[in-house]
């Protein structure tokens, strides 16, 4: 008898996920029998031309050929489509007092230097305005967590990530910092500031193309991890920034925004690290959660990245 063959949209789509039915592992049977089934139903939804399908082509190849290990263009595909935060808010569903989760975005480095409380992780930058960020990290009740390691990221007062500073050829703008006895930490740092995204690449295109601008608000970014503890990767925000409510990420969460208060007379702590005034300060306590079995974290992400070829530094 001969074979049968497909011919119409629906068969196509039966004999695909037929294929993949089959599939051992039953986690990745899910995946792939959802995203076939999801792929095809957008494809029908949208009749999407040939000349369409070839220009996503042209548009993934071109998003590969950029990235490097100082450029994630899938990244930001994935941020300013909001997929990320889709699965940021999947993976951290409960609201349990533990400190919200945000993106993790493309611009983390390994390799950042161990700093004293207080240490300056923008001895470069010579423009912005001094800050200094501290507080506390804290258990669920409360408790303080000595020994909790802060890695510390931020864009520079020009806007710039040091990966993206062609006059800057090491790490700036980064450091882990160590809580005390008493949980405490203390960065010092520049105020952030307000930036677009990289839109010189297919995202910058599709954000053109469809009338959204690519800024984020100032933020901080901080992972945050502790022995015992599930680890949180975030940002404190600058609750005065006129991107909160627009951030082309989607990444801002109510908790995490940050009152950063200016001071024109000097304090003992600033006086102590030679900062004088206007300077700024913000405090923001982080409070995590104990850990449970659930495997990957992003920094485990990162170092399976580097693993893969991704350099330090
Ligand atoms: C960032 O904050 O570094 C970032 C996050 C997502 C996309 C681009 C940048
Ligand atoms: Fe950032």
């Amino acid at each position: 008898m001969p074979v049968q063959r497909n011919t119409t949209e629906e068969d196509i789509t039966a004999e695909v996920l037929q294929r993949f039915a089959g599939t051992q592992d039953p986690r990745l049977r899910q995946i792939m029998l959802g995203l076939v089934k999801h792929l095809h139903a957008f494809v029908k939804e949208v009749e999407l031309t040939e000349a369409e399908w070839f220009q996503a082509i042209e548009i993934l190849t071109e998003a590969g050929r950029m990235c490097s290990d100082k450029r994630q263009e899938f990244i930001l595909f994935s941020d300013t489509l909001g997929a990320s935060m889709v699965v940021d808010l999947i993976s951290h569903r409960k609201p349990d007092g533990a400190t919200e989760s945000t993106v993790f975005g493309p611009f983390h480095r390994l390799g950042a230097p161990e700093l004293p409380a207080g240490g300056n992780i923008a001895h470069l930058d010579k423009t912005g305005t001094p800050t200094l960020v501290s507080g506390r990290v804290l258990d669920l009740d409360g408790r303080p967590i000595a020994g909790a390691l802060l890695d510390v990221w931020q864009a520079q007062s020009s806007g710039l990530y040091d990966s993206q500073d062609e006059s800057l050829s090491g790490l700036h703008m980064r450091g882990k910092f160590r809580t005390d006895a008493e949980g405490r930490y203390l960065v010092r740092t520049v105020r952030p500031v307000h930036y677009p995204i990289p839109s010189d690449g297919p995202v910058g295109r599709m954000l053109r193309a469809t009338g959204r601008h690519p800024w984020r608000p100032a933020h901080i970014h901080f992972v945050v991890s502790a022995e015992g503890y599930e680890p949180v990767t975030t940002h404190i925000f600058d609750r005065t920034d006129e991107y909160l409510g627009s951030d082309a990420v989607f990444a801002v969460k109510d908790s995490l925004i940050c009152d950063f208060v200016r001071h024109d007379s000097p304090t003992a702590e600033a006086a102590q690290l030679g900062i004088e005034p206007p300077f700024l300060t913000a405090d923001f306590d982080f409070h995590l959660k104990p850990a449970t079995e659930q495997g990957a974290t992003v920094l485990d992400a990162q170092q399976r990245l580097a693993a893969l070829g991704a350099a330090e530094g």
